[in-house]
């Protein structure tokens, strides 16, 4: 059995770079799920797909929908590899991951990613980030850890990160798109985000990385 550790919760908890430290020390593969659903919000806008003609386009997402991710450098963001492009800056930006948001409530779509996101479950392991790893996707993990932290502390840590990718964000809108999209996330009828019953939760509002992830390792 491939181990598998799922990391879910929240925009701004902390997964990806959580994901990213753990993925680099224990040399394991990641699939960060955001990231993909991202790729697809993405891919299907630039070839005017939208969910009503999204089956008569199946097969032809079916052939060319492979997305690769690169762990990357600690501090920077896992780099999402399509076609032969480099397009993390393009899809990690506040208005995609809106559009994202709304695409990933259509039942289509996440039978769709379904199993892209189990491909990447291959020797030596696999780290897993994202809303419903631990309770739809890979629900026999052996371990399952939920982020968490403040609303605050998470607008201010997607701030940081934006502010790196040269984009300069309002605080407070942040904040209402931040909460606007958990509540999405968290309300939709198909795989919400909710802890899985057998996950460990951690609140990150008041940990460094380093913090997090000596915690999870106490926890294996
Ligand atoms: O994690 P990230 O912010 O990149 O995710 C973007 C959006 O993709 C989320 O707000 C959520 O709507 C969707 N998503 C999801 N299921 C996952 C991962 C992400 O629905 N496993």
């Amino acid at each position: 059995m491939i181990p598998v550790i799922t990391i879910d919760g929240p925009s701004g908890a902390g997964k990806g770079t959580i994901a990213q430290m753990l993925a680099i020390e224990l040399n394991w593969n990641i699939l960060d799920s955001g990231a993909l659903y991202r790729t697809l919000a993405y891919f299907m806008k630039e070839n005017s797909i939208g969910i009503e003609n999204f089956e008569e386009n199946h097969n032809m997402l079916k052939t060319r929908f492979k997305v690769s991710f690169d762990p990357g450098t600690p501090g920077e963001p896992v780099r999402v590899l399509f076609e032969n492009q480099d397009i993390t800056s393009i899809v990690r930006t506040e208005r995609m991951a809106q559009l994202t948001s709304d695409l990933a409530a259509e039942p289509t779509i996440r039978e769709f990613i379904k199993p892209c996101q189990r491909e990447f479950m291959t020797p030596p392991g696999l780290i897993a980030d994202g809303r419903d790893m631990g309770t739809v996707i890979f629900p026999d993990a052996k371990h399952k850890i939920f982020l968490t932290a403040s609303a605050e502390e998470r607008a201010k840590r997607r701030q940081t990160q934006l502010k790196r990718q040269g984009l300069e964000v309002n605080m407070r809108s942040l904040l209402l798109e931040l909460e606007e999209r958990d509540r999405k996330d968290t309300d939709r009828e198909h795989s919400p985000l909710v802890p899985a019953d057998d996950s460990i939760t951690i609140d990150t509002t008041n940990l460094d990385p380093e913090g997090v992830v000596r915690e999870i390792k106490n926890n294996l």
